[in-house]
């Protein structure tokens, strides 16, 4: 899961809807263009924008400072004009809140303070209306210790659901039956006193794992996914996929050198994280999926070290996760063209030739206007990373707000911290709330999110980067976002081949998007200095008077009279279509 942007380096490696509702052959083009007809064969979610949401600060809708499901509701609009396809709705079920959301107490209901299961259809009905999906997150590893299962389980070594968990005996009085270390800090065993055996958290202590051996965990945890098919959900977005299973041997992980932020030893998750009996659980769980009408889809919290391994959670006969997420650019904290021509070029080739999702920023990591950022044309380099991912062949996945250039606002002192890791592990880990503040509606109190002082702050940018004033101003981002994902519905953008071009170029990430509809050329400045792009198309030249430009930013400071040639001003784009 998160890379915590240099703060830690490699915490977890793995962690990790057409519905009948929708008909599958209409992509939806934003309020006032045309819609754009894919082609039948094509799922719905290959074409779809998806927009997470953390529903938490989206949008407060009753005045309490915690944003919930009908703030969603009544912005929907907004989405739909920006040209959101599909929602992928963060936790909102019934939960302690230990870890907002991720630590679930009932998997069939939702959670009182972001409204009840009909404010919920509400939703689904509201966004439909609009040609919108909701794409639900199922956190299939572990449950919070308040869920009646684990209450169950803890209750006796005899108790029906005591096997639901992975409960084992220490190894010797007061010590754990191995070495291997939750993910957010120190052992992964916590010692139960009722029964005198330790419970098994990846995550935190009131995030029990599940035991996916046992075949009722498997039949509640495939009932919940239908309880919200029925409802009308496109789909799912699975949480830490990559840590179901566990060493039934429980031998020790591999020690690396050096301590991570919360002062453990580094280690392997050998034998904790990736087991193969993972494909077995993805399998059923897609089977489960198929039996319903309309291409729903699984999207995958699979955050691995390599393509290869990525490219497996696609399936062997791409029978397992259709979108599994590359955090690839994720973890890239630097704007290189060189290391995201290489990347795209890895992942669009993936060995199981599965259809790329791309993504750069969500509630878990620094949001990427701050990564990539270097504090003076901030603006403009949105501007980029948006390009890149826009308008690459596969699915782009945003994060709320970055259409507006949403910046991190860290939490300055120890006690202002609500993510618990960032309790345990500051000042190294200052946690993830800097990256969850609310939304930025408007230049007015609390950006607009909510009547009240919200739970959490937004970044003093809020009075410039926000969507009143964005929505005012022809060139800012959120308008730059709007044009972009309208050109994305146009062919070739949309469903052609992606070959890159000027492969040796330091500065400039440049590609072809070709289709039966014609070529397009995308050229991406990733310095801070002009270029002088001379494109070097395959079998024939590029004449500038010849294509005809579809969308640029930047105003080069030099005159753009070489016909062979574009010119391309600092952090800035040129997407034109060739003859
Ligand atoms: C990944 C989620 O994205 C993260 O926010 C959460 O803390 C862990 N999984 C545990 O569920
Ligand atoms: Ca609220």
């Amino acid at each position: 899961m998160r890379q915590f942007n240099g703060r830690l380096t490699s915490l977890l490696i793995s962690l990790t809807l057409g519905s009948s509702l929708f008909p599958a052959v209409t992509c939806f083009a934003a309020q006032g263009s045309a819609p754009v007809v894919a082609h039948s064969s094509d799922p719905w979610w290959k074409h779809a924008v998806f927009y997470e949401i953390y529903p938490r600060s989206f949008a407060d809708s009753n005045g309490d400072g915690i944003g919930d499901l009908n703030g969603i509701t009544a912005h929907l609009d907004y989405l739909h004009d920006l040209g959101v396809d599909a929602i992928w709705l963060t936790p909102c079920y019934p939960s302690p809140q230990i870890d907002f959301g991720y630590d679930i107490s009932d998997y069939c209901n939702i959670d009182p303070v972001y409204g009840t299961l009909a404010d919920f259809d509400k939703l689904i009905a509201e966004a439909k209306k609009r040609n919108i999906r909701i794409v639900m997150d199922f956190v299939i590893n572990h449950t919070s210790d308040k869920h009646p299962w684990f209450v169950a389980s803890r209750s006796s070594k005899t108790d029906p659901k005591r096997d639901w968990y992975v409960w084992r005996d220490g190894k010797e009085a007061n010590k754990p039956p191995n070495n291997w270390q939750s993910i957010f800090g120190h052992s992964a065993w916590d010692l139960d006193s009722r029964t005198g055996q330790y419970y098994y958290h990846f995550f935190y202590p009131q995030q029990p794992d599940l035991n996916w051996r046992n075949p009722e965990v498997r039949k509640a945890m495939f009932d919940v996914t239908r309880f919200w098919m029925d409802r009308g959900v496109a789909g799912f977005r699975l949480d830490a996929v990559g840590c179901l299973f566990e060493d039934q041997n429980l031998q020790d992980n591999p020690i690396k050198p050096g301590t991570n932020a919360f002062g453990d030893p580094n280690m392997e998750s050998k034998y904790n994280d990736r087991l193969e009996e993972v494909h077995d659980v993805l399998r059923e769980l897609r089977q489960v999926i198929d039996s319903y009408a309309g291409d729903r889809v699984l999207i995958g919290e699979t955050s691995t070290s390599n393509v290869k391994e990525l490219s497996r959670m696609y399936g062997a006969k791409l029978d397992e996760i259709q979108l599994p997420m590359n955090f690839f650019f994720a973890y890239l904290n630097k704007l290189s063209a060189a290391d995201f021509r290489r990347l795209i070029s890895e992942w669009d080739k993936n060995p199981a030739q599965g259809w790329p999702l791309y993504f750069f920023s969500n509630h878990d990591q620094v949001r990427h206007y701050v990564r990539y950022g270097d504090k003076t044309n901030n603006d403009a380099i949105a501007k980029v990373t948006a390009t890149l991912f826009l308008t690459l062949r596969g699915t782009p996945l945003m994060y709320y707000g970055e259409e507006l250039g949403m910046e991190n606002n860290d939490p300055k002192r120890v006690e202002d911290v609500y993510d618990p890791i960032g309790k345990i592990g500051w000042p190294k880990e200052k946690g993830r709330d800097g990256e969850r503040t609310p939304m930025q509606w408007t230049a007015a109190d609390f950006a607009g999110f909510s009547t009240i002082k919200p739970w959490l702050t937004a970044p003093a940018s809020f009075a410039s980067h926000n969507v009143t004033v964005e929505e005012a101003q022809p060139d800012s981002i959120l308008n730059f976002y709007k044009k972009l994902i309208q050109l994305r519905r146009t062919e070739p953008l949309r469903s052609g081949s992606y070959e890159p071009i000027n492969t040796s170029d330091q500065n400039v990430v440049a590609y072809l998007r070709k289709g039966d509809a014609g070529t397009v050329m995308v050229a991406i400045n990733m310095s801070g200095q002009e270029q002088l792009f001379k494109p070097d198309l395959p079998g024939k030249k590029f004449s500038a008077h010849e294509s005809r430009v579809l969308l640029r930013s930047g105003q080069p400071v030099k005159p753009d009279d070489n016909d062979d040639a574009v010119r391309l001003a600092p952090f800035s784009v040129h997407i034109c279509s060739l003859p």
